[in-house]
């Protein structure tokens, strides 16, 4: 752990603090391009424990296989947080799709690029984990696939919620923060592939996306 002053608070002096020496350069400069700190790391590790103790609660009496079902990429920061946390056995498995603008129904917007296998999916608990619920397409369209793919039971767990962006009628079992309709990035979440490794979620700068 390195300390390095460059006189600036926010978004930068925090990577000053929690930085550790090979990577301080290129992380700094990600979140340079970070307006403001929206949830920080602490805030983000401790809701995980709150949803961690509800999903063990709801779980542990089930008897089925808890799989925690990552949606790829931007869930695995997250993932990685939440499947620490829960103190149950748990499995992971991971699924990739895409989804197409426009429409305003989940079916046909959604195409799976890498589906799960498991051949225990009638005995398993799938909870879906998403980083962020935008239109409500992909997570509606997953939670209907693997229904009937025939998965014991289906539920979702979203790490952030942005309720004013939806198209569908959409709303995951478990949900961390509730969050306006900015650009967001860090904690798993990217644009253009970059800020995915930022430790904490921030609010991408205009500038940035309008280039
Ligand atoms: C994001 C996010 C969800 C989806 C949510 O994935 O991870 O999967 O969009 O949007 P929706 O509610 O409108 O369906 P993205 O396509 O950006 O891929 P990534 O996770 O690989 O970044």
């Amino acid at each position: 752990m390195i300390r390095k002053e460059c006189g600036k608070s926010g978004a930068a002096g925090l990577m000053t603090e929690i930085l550790q020496d090979g990577k301080l350069e290129i992380e700094n400069q990600a979140a340079l391009d970070v307006e403001r700190v929206l949830i920080s790391e602490n805030e983000i590790v401790e809701r995980v424990g709150e949803l961690a103790r509800m999903i063990e609660a709801d779980y542990k009496n089930s008897g089925n296989k808890l799989v925690l079902l990552g949606i790829l990429k931007g869930s695995v920061v997250f993932m990685a947080e939440l499947m620490k946390q829960i103190r149950l056995p748990v499995e992971i498995d991971f699924m990739k799709v895409s989804s197409y603008g426009g429409g305003t129904t989940s079916t046909g917007n959604v195409e799976i690029k890498l589906d799960i296998r498991r051949r225990d999916i009638e005995t398993s608990d799938i909870l879906i984990v998403e980083d962020i619920i935008d239109s409500g397409r992909t997570l509606s369209y997953l939670v209907d696939y693997l229904k009937l793919r025939g998965a014991a039971s289906v539920r979702t767990v979203t790490l952030l919620d942005k309720p004013s962006r939806r198209t569908v009628d959409f709303e995951p079992d478990y949900r961390g923060f509730e969050i306006p309709d900015e650009f967001v990035v860090g904690y798993g979440l990217d644009f253009d592939e970059k800020y995915r490794a930022l430790p904490f979620v921030g609010v991408l700068k205009h500038k940035v996306y309008e280039k």
